[in-house]
């Protein structure tokens, strides 16, 4: 944290909105400015008094809409004051409220107001998350530019287990430093992608294979450490998400080619480091593959490219693919360069036991399109990511 920040946090009417109380402590501990907003429906999950010592403010409510005798609307003066809008938790109905630019309370006039960040911190069960009228209002709000920290994977209120659950307080104090203060890709949207691609079989098989995440996950986090927005599309993988990145979980290539190409618009940088499967069955069985049917034959096509169709869809921004090699890194890299159409190609050698799959570490040879290639000697996953974001940045157009 290099400076104190004005935040305004929308709180709205979830049952997470109990844990305002712990995104104020957790920012006021990291020595910023907050005041809070509160929708009427919050106000039975949290007192505003609550909210009202721990910021240290008035708690702005619905009876504040206009200031008595000042002639100025409350509204204004809170948008010009905040430096970044926080809204955590938000709901399913806020979030459609955001997205549809409706002013039909303070949290959404103030919103509406408000031309600075924007973070949201959406709460709510798996089902409403994933259905599809959500799913379009957070595409539409990310293609403003709104930045999601979370939801994640967890206990929900219902006693079930999904996705859904509102990111940690900590993780969303994070988020809304990481959309202010100044770092070498602050105001840059970074796009990683991380982990395998499962091809289904039949409901119980895929084609897999071995990578962990790691290495996309390393990247994402030292983007949102140097300022940028953060989106990682993440294929079935199990790591937590890190603090400040935008997550989009995805399963098979065709998954990750449309979650890929709804965000690679806005990016600045994209950094594939999924190892995205080339294959998939043609007919994945509807019912389990039985033993005694005798052994099946599996006939696979070919999935498309998404890095290769990149290009036309992300005509502004620097592009690295990732190329997962066994052996011959200088005849496959650039020959990948190529193909791929890429500003950079990070070769690694697969068939090491000591780096790339699964490891804590990496071994690489950066191809790029002006330039010997850079060696980075095996070190750790996070260290390597910061050399990358070293010499990809350098080619981000100022
Ligand atoms: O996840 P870890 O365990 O940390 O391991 C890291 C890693 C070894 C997976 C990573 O460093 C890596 O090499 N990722 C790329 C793996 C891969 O798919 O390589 P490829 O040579 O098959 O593909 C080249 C590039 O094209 C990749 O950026 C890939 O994302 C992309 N691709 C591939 C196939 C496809 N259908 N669409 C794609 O976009």
């Amino acid at each position: 944290m290099s400076r104190p920040l004005r935040v305004l946090l929308g709180v709205t009417g979830g049952i997470a909105a109990y844990k305002s109380a712990e995104i104020v402590r957790r920012l006021r501990g990291r020595g910023h400015a907050v005041r809070c907003a509160l929708t009427r429906s919050a106000t039975s999950f949290v007192a505003p008094l609550t909210l009202e010592v721990l910021s240290g403010q008035a708690v702005l409510q619905e009876e504040y809409l206009e200031a008595a005798g000042s002639g100025v609307e409350v509204h204004i003066e809170a948008a010009a004051w905040a430096e970044v809008l926080c809204i955590a938790p938000a709901t399913a109905h806020t979030l459609g409220r955001l997205a549809l630019g409706l002013a039909d309370d303070f949290l959404t006039t103030t919103a509406l107001a408000f031309t600075g960040p924007v973070v949201t911190a959406p709460a709510m069960h798996s089902a409403m998350w994933s259905h599809p009228a959500v799913r379009e209002n957070v595409e539409t709000l990310r293609r403003r530019g709104v930045r999601f920290a979370g939801p994640i994977e967890g206990p929900l209120a219902s006693g079930e287990v999904g996705m859904g659950r509102m990111a940690d307080p900590e993780a969303i104090a994070a988020a809304v430093e990481a959309a202010v203060l100044p770092g070498p890709l602050t105001g840059r949207t970074v796009l990683v992608t991380a982990g395998p691609t499962f091809e289904p079989v039949d409901p119980v098989r895929f084609l897999g294979n071995r990578s962990s995440g790691k290495m996309g996950f390393a990247l994402a986090a030292e983007a949102v450490r140097r300022g940028a927005r953060v989106v990682l599309v993440a294929g079935p993988v199990h790591l937590g998400t890190p603090p400040g990145v935008e997550r989009i979980d995805v399963r098979t290539a065709l998954d990750m080619k449309a979650a890929v190409e709804s965000v690679a618009p806005a990016a600045d940088l994209v950094l594939m480091a999924a190892a995205v499967a080339d294959f998939r069955p043609l007919h994945p069985a509807a019912t389990k593959i039985k033993r005694e049917h005798g052994v099946p034959f599996l006939e696979l096509e070919a999935n498309p490219d998404v890095l290769a169709g990149l290009r036309a869809v992300a005509p502004r921004a620097v592009l690295v693919g990732f190329a997962a090699e066994t052996g011959d890194l200088g005849v496959h890299g650039p020959a990948k360069l190529e193909r791929k159409k890429v500003d950079f190609l990070v070769a690694n050698d697969v068939s090491r036991k000591d780096i790339a799959f699964d490891s804590d570490a990496n071994e690489v040879t950066v191809f790029r399109r002006t330039g010997e290639p850079v060696f980075f000697p095996r070190q750790q996953k996070e260290a390597l990511a910061g050399g990358l974001l070293d010499l990809f940045g350098g080619m981000l157009p100022s």
